[in-house]
């Protein structure tokens, strides 16, 4: 079994446990002036290949605050699939991730696929997308720490997203309880099996914490997933109520979750947050839902 190794709680900063200083300060900036609302979190966007300085401040400053931002092309067009990578590349993502089921130009293009490989894959269907981070089944290495999910055409009927900074997830985890995030720390919280198609083990299990602490920029990062089949959490009663906790939250009406149903042309920009899509229906002959999503192993940098 492949173990997610990181080095375990920071000697300081608002991510140590020790330091009750750094992380009060740290909360009460992230709560100040938290928005409210997804519409606060939207920016239009002229030209993707060339964002003008007041965008780029625009999409920073969304980003800083919750993790994400959703923005809007003023003239979504052909060329999305380029214009999601332009976008990447002016925020310093440029290590993309190619997965299984990823395009030639390691997009991948997010439509339901009832054949094939991907037919074993929610993403690939109308189904619930339950709470998760991406890549939570990536190796050390290959963790994704930032994402763009771009909309080229909304479903017929639902195809909602549900977004949560994991920062807030994790103020709400050691608010409860600071004995959960040392719990979530722990290198064997979370245990993803391997997968395994057609009888052929093609990923190894994966075991790792929920929470790290990149060592170079400090940064928090979150492995989750709300799926159940197969996970297996460190069996202590804290890691599982801590897990518990978690669940609770996602399945509450905080308003720190957003919900926002992408149209086209829109697309979300994000250090890889916690999410989740609701059920969609296609149109038959007719509007059948297309995302284009790229992963990157590094953070949205600041510019
Ligand atoms: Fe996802």
């Amino acid at each position: 079994m492949t173990q997610i190794s990181f080095p375990a709680m920071p000697a300081a900063g608002p991510f140590c446990l020790n330091d009750e200083t750094a992380y009060h300060r740290w909360r009460e900036k992230k709560l100040s002036g938290y928005p409210q609302r997804a519409s606060e979190l939207r920016v239009t966007i002229a030209d993707p290949f060339q964002l003008s300085s007041t965008e780029q401040d625009a999409l920073q400053r969304r980003i800083e605050k919750t993790n994400f931002v959703i923005y809007q092309l003023a003239n979504p067009g052909a060329d999305d699939k380029r214009a999601v990578k332009a976008l990447g590349k002016q925020f310093g993502l440029r290590d993309t991730d190619s997965n299984l089921c990823a395009d030639e130009d390691s997009i991948t293009s997010l439509k339901v696929i009832p054949g094939g490989r991907q037919q074993h894959y929610i993403p690939y269907s109308n189904l619930r997308l339950s709470w998760h981070t991406d890549g939570y089944y990536n190796a050390l290495d290959r963790q994704i720490r930032a994402m763009v999910l771009h909309c080229v055409q909304d479903a017929a009927e639902g195809g909602e997203n549900l977004l949560l900074d994991h920062e807030i997830c994790y103020i709400h985890l050691r608010d409860t309880n600071p004995a959960y995030i040392l719990a979530l720390m722990q290198p064997d919280a979370m245990v993803i099996p391997p997968n395994v198609e057609n009888g052929v083990e093609i990923r190894g299990a994966l075991s790792g914490p929920v929470f790290t602490v990149d060592p170079d920029t400090g940064s928090l990062h979150m492995r989750y997933t709300a799926r159940t089949r197969s996970i297996e959490w460190h069996a202590d009663p804290t890691t599982l109520a801590a897990k518990d906790c978690i669940q609770d939250f996602l399945g509450s009406d905080s308003p720190y979750i957003f919900r926002h149903r992408l149209a086209p042309g829109q697309g979300v920009l994000t250090n890889n947050v916690l999410h989740a899509r609701t059920a969609f229906e296609n149109e038959e002959g007719g509007k059948q839902r297309l995302l284009y999503r790229a992963r990157y192993y590094n953070r949205i940098a600041h510019t």
